[in-house]
């Protein structure tokens, strides 16, 4: 399949998801992808916010239809999708992923995935957020520690892997949203028909928790993987073991 045709981008809109929601729902075919320069009600997962500052970010969205059981790893195949297209737009980096679909560079968020799906109706809209060209002053006071941007964090476009390119390599200048979005639509087009096998083998061996300790509201342990069904697994200090859906908890590191 292909994602961007057809592609509609908003200078400013509410939120590509639910702009995206309603395309679908007036029969927008599969592949139709949202863009914006901007939003001014951006959702994270969760019931969060999400935020960008104008043209820095790619705010995304595409439309999936029919759905059928080859997507029920959705949320592991797109952030898979989301490194790719990261680590094309900006040779030298890797990114991993933190349970269940953060992308991060070294250690900070460089973009979330808000899947909205309506299974009943045989559709699911995959929303991502990925920042660019982000400085750490224009993230808000809560996010400047946590965050990354693929070209304008010092630390994000500067990790161990970039230094260890060759001297006389260009400096490589932030894509646009544009260039940014058709990547992306590339690689999901690829990873939404991928198999359950090579989905969960390519999210394991980006996973960033493993080993790592983590806690949530009611537990804490040592993260284990995940299992064939993309839930986390977790080893407890007693040995015992929990296992997390990823709509349930609320990871703490
Ligand atoms: C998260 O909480 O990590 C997910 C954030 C997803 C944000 C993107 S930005 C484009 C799309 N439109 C939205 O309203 N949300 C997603």
């Amino acid at each position: 399949m292909r994602f961007g045709a057809p592609h509609r981008h908003y200078r400013l809109t509410d939120s590509t998801n639910a702009r995206a929601r309603a395309l679908v729902e007036a029969g927008a075919p599969r592949g139709t992808v949202v863009t914006a320069g901007e939003q001014t009600a951006g959702r994270g997962r969760q019931g969060r916010s999400w935020s960008a500052p104008p043209g820095k970010a790619l705010l995304y969205s595409a439309v999936l239809r029919p759905l059928d059981e080859r997507h029920l790893l959705l949320p592991l195949a797109v952030p898979i999708a989301v490194c790719e297209a990261a680590e094309l737009l900006q040779p030298g980096i890797e990114c991993r992923i933190k349970w269940p679909n953060d992308v991060w560079l070294d250690e900070r968020k460089l973009a979330g995935v808000l899947i909205e799906a309506k299974p009943q109706d045989g559709w699911a809209v995959i929303g991502v957020g990925l920042n660019l060209s982000i400085a750490p002053n224009e993230f808000p006071p809560d996010l400047r520690e946590t965050a990354a941007s693929l070209f304008g964090s010092g630390k994000g476009s500067r990790g161990k892997d970039r230094r260890s390119l060759p001297a006389v390599a260009p400096p490589t200048l932030p894509p646009t949203p544009l260039t940014a979005a058709r990547s992306l639509s590339r690689h999901l087009a690829r990873w939404v028909e991928a198999d359950r096998d090579e989905i969960l083998a390519a999210w394991r061996s980006r996973d960033a928790l493993r080993g790592r300790e983590i806690s949530w509201r009611n537990g804490s342990g040592l993260a284990d993987g995940i299992d064939d069904s993309g839930d986390l697994l977790v080893l407890g200090a007693g040995g015992e073991r929990f296992v997390l859906g990823a709509g349930e908890v609320h990871l703490r590191l």
